[in-house]
């Protein structure tokens, strides 16, 4: 059905992303009010183009990684006056592959994760991983070098992910709480088995969690994999997958309006979507895809091939000489601290985060997560099903406030904020700074 490496290429845009046209979507439609202000010139950062223009306070901040990556990261405070001078507990919110920190912002506020984070009084701090167009610069190389598309998911947990953590945790002085999607689960459980990085994390949160790939029962990634579309890709010196560029954007109009189905195509490759709002896709398009490396889509591809939750293979003499072993190192899930809380969100008919590979997971874990089994979810859903909130978040929430007491709003008329309290003063105390929340 598709013949050309080109389009194959296409192809690759959908995979964990939620990037799908409609052929039928030539008319652009008014989505809300604030429409019109999102459009700022491309310097404007997501603050200003997104999560402002919505009424919600947010500042930029940037922080550099080890080998030289300079990611921006948003902090967003509720839109309620009341929540300026005090701050719930830090939570860091990780996007999966092919989006950024938007994606927790694409539905209206009261659907989507990052706007009722804030609104429920969380310090809510978005992450963008290098590449993505909020974490576009680097000390010394420029994107249009290949080096600064040298990189996987390895990459992206030990020093992305770890440095947004380590920045957070220094500027709130508190140990956070993770929230992430699809690839944000792969880096995020990744990180969690380095020490040095657990120890900054209260709790965790992850929707639709990767670590195995074995079973994936997406048909067209299958068939991609196959098929060794990221090697060809590598062999044909293209590092950079940004369909954002100008043939990206050529080869996304030909897809979409001519040779092949794009709803069936969203459904081939995430599995079926109970919720997915069909009628926000051109407003999803602004935004998205993100680019990534072909190198990661390699390491992705190299999972499912091996079945491993492991480092880069990079073959075996290169990995003599960059692990001292001939096969990459593994992932050791059991080094994650069995104290370390863990809630996870999956679904019956996501086509990525399959559900004998999570049982896999699950085994080796010393934590017992919280689990919530979605039958009709696939793997979008969960990012930006309609019934996010009443489905997911609102069953999250209860989960980060089981560490604690949480106290509502109408139950403290006189403070007329939303803040943490408990009475487990040591346990709230490792999880997040008491007196900060409650001072
Ligand atoms: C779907 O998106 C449209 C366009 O933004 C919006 O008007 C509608 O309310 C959304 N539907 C649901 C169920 O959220
Ligand atoms: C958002 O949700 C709240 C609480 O569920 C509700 O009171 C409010 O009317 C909703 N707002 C919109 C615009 O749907």
């Amino acid at each position: 059905m598709v013949d050309t490496p080109a389009a194959l290429v296409a192809v690759m845009l959908a995979l964990f992303s939620i990037v799908l046209l409609s052929s039928a979507m030539n008319s652009v439609e008014d989505f809300t009010d604030a429409s019109n202000l999102r459009r700022k010139s491309p310097e404007a950062g997501l603050c200003a183009q997104f999560i402002e223009p919505s009424g919600f306070p947010c500042s930029e901040h940037k922080t550099q990684t080890k080998d030289g990556f300079i990611l921006g990261i948003q902090r967003v405070s509720s839109n309620s006056g009341n929540f300026r001078r005090q701050r719930g507990p830090p939570v860091l919110l990780i996007h999966g592959l092919f989006v950024a920190g938007d994606a927790w912002f694409l539905n209206t506020p009261n659907q989507s994760l990052g706007f009722i984070l804030a609104n429920r009084g969380f310090d809510v701090w978005v992450g963008n991983v290098r590449g993505t167009r909020w974490s576009q610069s680097h000390v010394s190389l420029s994107e249009k070098d290949r080096e600064f598309w040298d990189w996987s998911w390895q990459e992206l947990a030990l020093y992305d992910l770890g440095e947004m953590i380590r920045y957070v945790y220094s500027v709130t002085n508190s140990r956070l709480f993770i929230i992430g999607h699809s690839q944000g689960t792969i880096i995020s459980l990744a990180a969690f088995t380095q020490p040095d990085i657990v120890e900054m994390v209260g709790a965790a949160a992850l929707l639709c969690p990767i670590t195995y790939m074995k079973h994936i029962t997406a048909r067209l990634p299958l068939r991609l994999v196959k098929m060794h579309l990221d090697q060809v890709m590598l062999e044909m010196g293209i590092h950079q997958l940004n369909f954002k560029s100008d043939w990206g954007t050529s080869i996304m109009d030909m897809m979409c309006n001519g040779h092949v189905d794009c709803d069936d195509l969203l459904t081939s490759f995430t599995g079926k979507n109970c919720c997915f709002n069909s009628s926000r896709i051109d407003f999803y398009l602004e935004y998205e895809p993100h680019p990534s490396s072909a190198k990661n889509l390699n390491h992705l591809f190299q999972m499912i091939r091996e079945g491993t939750f492991a480092m880069y293979d990079y073959g075996m003499w290169k990995n003599m000489k960059h692990y001292g072993q001939l096969k990459p190192p593994k992932f050791d899930l059991s080094q994650i601290p069995s104290t370390l809380p863990l809630w996870m969100g999956y679904g019956g008919n996501d086509a990525f985060a399959d559900i004998t590979d999570l049982q896999h997971a699950l085994k080796e874990l010393q934590a017992k997560p919280d689990l919530l089994y979605l039958e009709n979810y696939g793997h979008i859903d969960f990012l930006l099903s309609t019934r996010s909130r009443e489905d997911v978040y609102d069953r999250m929430l209860a989960f980060f406030n089981s560490l604690g007491t949480f106290i509502k709003e109408e139950d403290k008329p006189e403070r007329g904020v939303i803040f943490w309290e408990t009475t487990d003063f040591d346990k709230c105390e490792e999880v997040f700074d008491l007196t900060r929340s409650i001072a």
